[in-house]
């Protein structure tokens, strides 16, 4: 058995349009503009996420409040105009600008988390891996895809759980 740790109590800590499965598996999945969440099994949380600042801000509060959390599938159709799939990846890739906590890199519309202080966002980039499935919303793949994470799961992240809250 691989070594889980304990989410916060409450866990998720920020609501939201979204599945909660086994706290204890490796496996988040953001659908971004699909609603296919209650088609897939085994992840601990799953569902849409259409904007590239509440969305996103959302979707990192629940993942580091929860180290067991090793994996974020990107998943469904792209979110036009606001692009909240590639503004995970700008993210997760480059972090945000000191000042205004613009996403460097994004190209979506209004790519700023003004909400997540910058350990948050450092905890979010070190505790998982990011998988790109973007605007593929097959059932099979992104399943397949879970089962491996599932599969690859080495334990929790060493850093405890981070809670955040918004203003
Ligand atoms: C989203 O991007 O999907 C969120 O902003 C919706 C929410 O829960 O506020």
């Amino acid at each position: 058995m691989v070594s889980k740790k304990k989410t916060s109590e409450i866990w998720p800590v920020i609501t939201g349009d979204y599945i909660v499965g086994d706290p204890e598996s490796p496996v988040a999945v953001a659908t971004l503009a699909s609603h296919i969440e209650s088609e897939l099994s085994g992840a601990a949380i799953a569902g849409p996420c259409k904007t590239e600042n509440l969305g996103i801000e959302k979707v990192v509060a629940n993942i580091i409040s929860n180290p067991n959390i090793r994996f974020l599938i990107l998943s469904g159709s792209e979110v036009q105009g606001h692009i909240t799939g590639q503004s995970f990846k700008a993210l997760f890739e480059n972090g945000a600008e000191e000042n205004k906590k613009k996403i460097i890199g994004a190209t979506g519309a209004i790519p700023f988390v003004e909400n997540l202080p910058f350990d948050a966002i450092e905890r979010f980039q070190q505790q998982l891996e990011l998988i790109d499935l973007i605007d593929d919303e097959e059932i099979s793949t992104i399943q397949q895809k879970i089962n491996d994470c599932i599969e690859q799961d080495c334990g929790a992240c060493e850093e405890e759980t981070l809670i955040i809250s918004f203003s």
